[in-house]
């Protein structure tokens, strides 16, 4: 399984900005915002393009458009903080959305809503889910993706946890992963160390 680690300055500037406990809501919604806009840049780096003649003021020449733009799917509610940038980028872009909420006790996710097209047949997917943990969450996402024959999915995930890689490349879904840092480890409760704390609420205030 491809994993890409996206470490420019930047991105580490922006990444120590969410792990900082510090941080306040707007300032980390803000840093997420602009890490995704890093991890997207990356995650199309070899995306194929149609090209058509356009004229500038001055001349004719070639424009360049994507070929064919991923569905963004956000993983609700964490990955919600990572459409804003995604869309910027991307704006022809569709989008399909996953809800799955974490059964505290169990630790497995327990979905509650889900929203894609019927068919994904030759559509590349982007799964917008900060954190990359067990991921049982991203399992299970692509797993609908792939029922509906995606064969094309990427995770675009500010952290990963070397459990939650392991899990991916066990399951032999067909996914890449592009993240800013894999981390140490997940403790006890499942929460990657040293990590950034709980994204949702890290984003949108406890609830
Ligand atoms: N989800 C989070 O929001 N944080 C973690 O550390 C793990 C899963």
């Amino acid at each position: 399984m491809d994993v890409r680690v996206v470490d420019h300055p930047l991105a580490k500037a922006r990444l120590s900005t969410m792990r900082d406990a510090r941080t306040d809501n707007a300032a980390f919604r803000a840093a997420l915002r602009d890490l995704t806009l890093m991890l997207i840049y990356e995650a199309t780096r070899d995306a194929p393009l149609v090209s058509a003649p356009l004229h500038t003021p001055i001349a004719r020449t070639i424009g360049y458009r994507l070929a064919n733009p991923p569905l963004l799917v956000p993983v609700l509610r964490a990955g919600l903080g990572m459409v804003d940038a995604a869309q910027a980028l991307m704006p022809e872009a569709q989008m399909g959305f996953v809800g799955l909420a974490r059964n505290e006790a169990t630790l497995k996710p327990t979905p509650y809503m889900e929203s894609l097209p019927e068919s994904l047949e030759g559509r590349p997917v982007f799964v917008l889910d900060p954190m990359l943990a067990t991921g049982g969450s991203m399992a299970h996402t692509i797993r609908l993706l792939t029922d509906r024959g995606a064969t094309d999915v990427t995770a675009i995930c500010v952290l990963a946890a070397p459990e939650g890689i392991a899990h991916l490349e066990q399951s032999g879904l067909p996914v890449r992963v592009i993240t800013s840092s894999v981390d140490e480890r997940l403790n006890d409760s499942a929460y990657i160390v040293p990590g950034l704390g709980d994204a949702g609420d890290r984003q949108f205030g406890a609830v």
